[in-house]
C-alpha cells in the first residue's frame, strides 16, 4: 500500500464524526494560552473526535494520549501535536525580537533546530513558531514575538527559522512542523491595541506585511496561521482573497492552515457570523484546515453540510491536508519517535552554552559614553540595583511556556559567578510595577559605597507578547522616580550609571538615555540571561546586536520605522511647511540597525560593480571597514537601496541585504555585500513586479541613518538595451 492510497483508503472510510475530528484541535489542559474552553479529552481521542492537541508536552503525557489514538480509537489515527515553541522550549533563547537583533541567518536556524530537538523530545511535533509579523508599533505587545520592523529582515528569518524547525526531512525524529503564523498584517493593529481591527493599503500589504510569509512557503513550510484579526472588515480567518486565492493558488501553498485560538468562534464577534455554523462555513470555505479550540467545526459543519452550504468535498480536502501533514512527519509510521529516549546531559549542556552566546550576541549596546563599558578592573564593588537585577523568573520573557525558571540565570547570579574577586552589592530599590518607593534609599545608599552602579530597569516577562499592548511603552510603576534618584546620587559622587532594559519593545525612555552613561537593551534574553549580560558587561563578549525595531524619542512619532516615503514636503528645519512634529524631531531616538560595540569602526571607499546592472545580474558592493578601537569586535554592515524616481514613490531607504566582519583593534577589511538586480523590481501601478530602468542609490552603514550611510549609484537598464555610455 502506497502512502497516497494509505490517506484515501482512510478517507473513504471515515465517518463525518472522524472527518471533523482530524480538522479539530484541542487543549490538553498542561499550559493555557488562551480562554479555557476544552475539558477532558481522552474520550473525543478514543471516538476520533480529537484528532490534534495544543499545550501538552513531555514524552511520557504525549505517549499515553497517543497510544489512546493509536490503540483505542476505530481507525488509529495518530494525533498531532503542537506547541508554542517560541523562542526555544525547555532552555530559552532570547525573545525573537532579542534574536532579530543578531543579523545572523545561521544563527536564528541554529537555535530554532535545537529548539525543536528539545520540544520533540519532549513529544511535540509542531510547533506555532516563527512568528512573522513586521511591527512598526513598539505598543503591540507582539511585537516580542516578531522580527522587527523591516519586511526584508522577516524574509530572512521566515527562511532561516523554517529550515531550522523543520530541517530537511519532517519524518526526522528532531523535526517539527513550523506554522508562520499570523497571517497576516496583525502588526498594524490599530493604535497598537492587540485584537484591534486592521486596515492597511494593499500596497503596504503586499510589500510590508507579506513577504516573510512568502518567505516561508519559499522555505517549505509546513502549516500557517491566520492572524486574529480583519481586514478591513474581512476576517483573516475568513479571508477568502488572503487564504484561498493568495496563499493557496497564487502562492502555491498546499500544506495545513490552522486557525488561531478560538478564532472561528471568534468570526460571531467580528459580526461576520450569526452562529457557529455559519462561522465554521466561512472558514473552511476560506481554506482554513484545523479548528483550533472553537469546536466550530464539530459542532457546527454536521448543519452545514446538511444544509448545503459546505460540501463533503470541501471537508475531504482539508482531512486530506491534515492527514498528509502527518504522513509526512512520520506519524503513522512511528508515532512515537519524538520523545522515545531522553536527551543526553550533555546535548542540554551544549544548549545551554549556545544560549549563552547567542544571548549576549542579542544584547544591544545603546549608549556607551566615555567607554564606560566594558567594566575596568579597577571596579572592585560593584551596585547592582533595580527590580529586574535578581528576577531570574523574568528573564524567559513571554510565551516561556515550558521553560523552567529554576534554572534561569538573573544579572545578579550571573554577575556574581563572572567577577568572584569582586563585591557585588544589591537591593532592588522598586518593585517592577509597585508603587512602594521605600527601598530606593537603601539603593542610594549602596551607590556611595560602588564603584559603579548597574541598574536592571524594565517590564515584567508578562508585559509583553499577546495581550499586552501597552499606551505609555515606557519604564512603569516607580521605576523612573528610582532610576532619577539613583542618576542623580551617583553624579554627585562621580560614579558611572550602566541601564539594562529588559523589554519585548523598544521603550520611549529618552530621559534615561540622555543621563545614563550606558544603557543596554536586553530584551528577554531567556535562560542564560544573566550570565551572558555579564559577558559583555565585564568584556569578554563585544557587544554585536542591532536594534530590528526604531526607538522612538516619543510615544506619539509611534508608528515609527526607517522605510518611510518622502512625501510631497520632507522635513526641512528651514522651511515651516514640511512634515515634522513642533515638538521633537522626527527621527527615533535610535534608529533600526543602531548597536554599538567594544570596537570603534570607520567604514569607507564604498564600490558597486558594475555601475549597469540588468534585471538578472549581480551587484557586488563593497566596502573597507576599520576597527579603529583598541579590542576585538565584530561590525554589522547594512545595505539599503533608494529609487529616487519611479513610477511608485520609493521609501527612502529600502534594506537589502547585511554583512558581518570581526576585526583585530587597527584592522582593516574588506566586506562584500551582494545584490541581485532583481530585488531593485517592485511592484507597480497595478501592484505587479516591474524592473524599472534608472539610477537606483546604494547606501552602505552602520544603521538606517541617512547621514551616516556611504552613498553610490547603479544604473538599472532595460534588458533590452546597450549599456550606456557616461562619456
Ligand atoms: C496565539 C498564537 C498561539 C496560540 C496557541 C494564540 O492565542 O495568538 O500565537 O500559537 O494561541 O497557543
Amino acid at each position: 500500500m502506497d502512502h497516497m492510497s494509505r490517506i484515501e483508503m482512510l478517507i473513504r472510510d471515515m465517518t463525518l464524526v472522524e472527518k471533523l475530528g482530524q480538522l479539530t484541535m484541542t487543549a490538553a489542559g498542561y499550559a493555557v494560552t488562551g480562554p479555557v474552553i476544552a475539558g477532558d479529552s481522552t474520550d473525543a481521542i478514543k471516538a476520533g473526535a480529537i484528532g490534534n492537541l495544543l499545550n501538552l508536552f513531555g514524552a511520557g503525557h504525549v505517549h499515553e494520549l497517543q497510544r489512546l489514538a493509536i490503540e483505542e480509537s476505530r481507525l488509529g489515527i495518530p494525533l498531532l501535536i503542537a506547541f508554542d515553541v517560541i523562542h526555544g522550549h525547555r532552555t530559552l533563547f532570547p525573545v525573537p525580537l532579542g534574536e532579530a537583533a543578531l543579523f545572523d541567518p545561521d544563527a536564528w536556524a541554529l537555535t530554532a533546530r535545537e529548539a525543536s530537538r528539545e520540544a520533540a523530545a519532549d513529544g511535540i511535533a509542531m510547533a506555532f513558531a516563527p512568528m512573522l509579523d513586521v511591527s512598526r508599533d513598539p505598543r503591540w505587545g507582539r511585537s516580542a514575538e516578531g522580527p522587527g520592523e523591516d519586511p526584508w529582515l522577516g524574509a530572512q528569518i521566515a527562511g532561516a527559522k523554517v529550515r531550522g524547525i523543520q530541517g530537511d526531512d519532517l519524518s526526522a525524529g528532531e523535526a517539527l512542523a513550523a506554522v508562520a503564523k499570523h497571517y497576516c498584517a496583525y502588526g498594524p493593529v490599530t493604535a497598537g491595541r492587540d485584537y484591534a481591527s486592521v486596515d492597511i493599503s494593499e500596497r503596504c500589504l503586499h510589500e510590508v506585511h507579506l513577504p516573510p510569509f512568502a518567505a516561508a512557503i519559499a522555505a517549505g513550510v509546513a502549516a500557517i496561521m491566520p492572524a486574529f484579526t480583519d481586514l478591513a472588515g474581512i476576517p483573516m480567518t475568513a479571508h477568502v482573497g488572503l487564504l484561498r486565492r493568495l496563499l493557496r493558488d497564487q502562492l502555491g501553498f498546499d500544506g495545513v492552515i490552522v486557525s488561531d485560538y478560538n478564532a472561528i468562534a471568534e468570526l460571531m464577534r467580528h459580526g461576520v457570523a450569526a452562529n457557529l455554523s455559519q462561522a465554521a462555513t466561512l472558514a473552511l470555505k476560506a481554506g482554513v484546515d484545523i479548528d483550533m479550540m472553537a469546536n466550530a467545526y464539530r459542532l457546527g459543519l454536521p448543519a452545514a453540510l446538511q444544509a448545503g452550504a459546505v460540501t463533503m468535498a470541501e471537508i475531504d480536502a482539508a482531512v486530506r491536508r491534515v492527514l498528509t501533514l502527518k504522513e509526512r512527519l512520520g506519524l503513522f509510521d512511528q508515532p512515537y519517535q519524538r520523545g522515545a529516549a531522553p536527551e543526553s546531559g550533555a546535548a542540554r549542556a551544549d544548549r545551554r552554552r549556545l544560549a549563552r552566546s547567542v544571548a549576549a550576541r542579542a544584547i544591544v549596546l545603546l549608549k556607551n559614553a566615555n567607554d564606560v563599558l566594558p567594566l575596568a578592573p579597577s571596579v572592585r564593588r560593584l551596585a547592582v540595583a533595580g527590580p529586574l537585577a535578581d528576577a531570574p523568573s523574568e528573564m524567559g520573557g513571554p510565551w516561556s511556556l515550558a521553560g523552567e525558571p529554576a534554572t534561569h540565570v538573573g544579572v545578579l547570579a550571573g554577575l556574581r559567578a563572572a567577577l568572584p574577586e569582586s563585591e557585588i552589592l544589591h537591593a532592588s530599590g522598586v518593585g517592577i510595577l509597585a508603587d512602594d518607593v521605600s527601598g530606593i534609599p537603601q539603593v542610594l545608599d549602596l551607590c556611595a559605597a560602588a564603584d559603579a552602579i548597574i541598574l536592571c530597569l524594565g517590564e515584567a516577562a508578562d508585559m509583553s507578547g499577546e495581550a499586552a499592548s501597552r499606551a505609555h511603552p515606557d519604564l512603569p510603576g516607580q521605576q523612573r522616580a528610582f532610576a532619577q534618584a539613583v542618576i542623580d546620587r551617583a553624579r554627585m559622587l562621580g560614579k558611572p550609571v550602566v541601564a539594562i532594559l529588559f523589554c519585548g519593545r523598544p521603550l520611549v525612555v529618552p530621559w534615561l538615555v540622555e543621563q545614563a552613561d550606558a544603557v543596554l537593551a536586553a530584551w528577554f534574553l531567556g535562560s542564560e540571561a544573566g550570565n551572558a549580560i555579564a559577558d559583555v558587561l565585564t568584556g569578554s563578549v563585544s557587544p554585536s546586536g542591532r536594534t530590528p525595531m526604531s526607538w522612538p524619542r516619543a510615544t506619539g512619532q509611534i508608528p515609527i520605522f526607517f522605510g518611510q516615503r518622502p512625501g510631497g514636503r520632507p522635513a526641512d528645519s528651514s522651511d515651516h511647511f514640511r512634515s515634522r512634529y513642533l515638538d521633537v524631531p522626527n527621527e527615533p531616538l535610535f534608529p533600526f540597525g543602531h548597536g554599538l560595540s567594544y570596537g570603534r569602526f570607520a567604514l569607507s571607499k564604498l564600490r558597486v560593480t558594475p555601475p549597469h546592472a540588468r534585471q538578472g545580474d549581480l551587484i557586488e558592493v563593497r566596502v573597507d571597514v576599520a576597527n579603529d578601537g583598541a579590542r576585538i569586535a565584530q561590525e554589522t554592515v547594512f545595505l539599503f537601496t533608494h529609487d529616487r524616481i519611479a513610477t511608485v514613490a520609493r521609501p527612502l531607504l529600502e534594506l537589502k541585504g547585511f554583512g558581518k566582519i570581526e576585526l583585530q583593534p587597527g584592522e582593516t577589511g574588506t566586506l562584500t555585500l551582494s545584490l541581485p538586480a532583481s530585488e531593485l523590481s517592485f511592484l507597480g501601478l497595478d501592484l505587479q513586479p516591474v524592473f524599472e530602468p534608472g539610477e537606483i542609490e546604494i547606501l552602505v552603514g552602520p544603521c538606517a541613518d541617512r547621514s551616516r550611510l556611504l552613498v553610490g549609484t547603479v544604473q538599472l537598464l532595460a534588458d533590452d538595451r546597450p549599456p550606456v555610455c557616461s562619456s
